[in-house]
């Protein structure tokens, strides 16, 4: 076989798309955040979002887990068309998110905020938790990933924001069995948990049977982690490319480049 041709990263990341959005559109009252976003994710791959502070990153993601609902457009997961109401509607068609602004409930313990909609109960009619089984398993898997906690039994309030934000990436990569969407993983974390973190995603990529999409302001995490890679401005998608396509150095002059485009628009607007 030639070995002439280019190979994908991620050599499953070439079949139809798992999840799409079309024409997707969004308004807060007079704000129009969302212009017409044309989106797709393929088996597999994990795909980069990166834009502006208040590009729409974030409302993006929350309509595509159900947590807001567009104005306009459509989804489709595995080429059928769908609209969740809800955010556990949309974790039953098995896509989880780690929210930018909400990651754990604060005052549910580490166990039980791993186990957060998928709790594990007794055999028997009356299906009573199995608590001691989650904080075992809690214990275990938390162990196996090396993040550290006081105790399985603390309240999420009593961590600090990178460790909060460790137990909410190691839920959603262990529930998610379709599609996993990281809004800032990396945010609140120390460079121990940041790769703690990116290892953790590049395994579950690498096992090849979730598809992620992750919205990172570090271009040098989002080169290690991702396939491709989409620009948001304006409300919709302007770029999407491989990352063996394009390079960190690229994507910062674009990003610097429609800053300043906004900046003279500002200037011009209250000259
Ligand atoms: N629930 C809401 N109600 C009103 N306005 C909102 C709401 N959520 C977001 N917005 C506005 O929509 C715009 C896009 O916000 P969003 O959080 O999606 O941006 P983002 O691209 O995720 O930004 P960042 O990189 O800072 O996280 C912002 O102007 C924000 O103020
Ligand atoms: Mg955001």
């Amino acid at each position: 076989m030639s070995t002439d041709v280019p190979q994908p990263t991620n050599p499953v990341a070439n079949g139809k798309p798992v999840l799409e959005a079309r024409g997707l559109t969004k308004s807060f009252g007079a704000l129009q955040v969302l212009r017409g976003i044309d989106l797709s994710l393929r088996p597999g791959e994990v795909l980069g979002l990166v834009g502006d502070n208040g590009a729409g990153k974030s409302t993006l993601v929350k309509i595509l887990c159900g947590f807001h609902s567009q104005d306009g457009g459509e989804m489709l997961l595995e080429g059928k068309q769908v609209r969740f109401n809800s955010v556990e509607a949309a974790r039953a068609h098995g896509i989880e998110t780690v929210y930018q602004d909400l990651a754990l409930i604060p005052q549910l313990t580490v166990y039980q905020n791993l186990f957060l909609g998928h709790e594990l109960t007794m055999l028997g009619p009356l299906r009573f938790l199995n608590n001691r089984q989650m904080r075992k398993l809690a214990r275990e898997y938390l162990d196996e990933i090396n993040v550290h906690v006081p105790s399985v039994d603390a309240e999420a309030e009593r961590l600090s924001g990178g460790q909060r934000q460790a137990i909410a990436v190691a839920r959603a990569v262990r529930a998610a069995n379709k599609i996993l969407l990281l809004d800032e993983p990396l945010a609140a974390m120390g460079a121990r948990e940041s790769r703690l973190i990116i290892n953790l995603v590049k395994d579950l990529a690498a096992s090849g049977r979730v598809s992620i999409i992750v919205i990172d302001h570090n271009y040098a995490h989002l080169f290690e982690l991702c396939d491709r890679v989409n620009v948001m401005q304006g409300g919709k998608i302007t770029i999407d490319r491989p990352v063996h396509e394009t390079s960190i150095e690229e994507l910062t002059e674009l990003m610097v480049s429609s800053y300043r485009r906004q900046l003279e628009q500002v200037r011009e607007g209250g000259a």
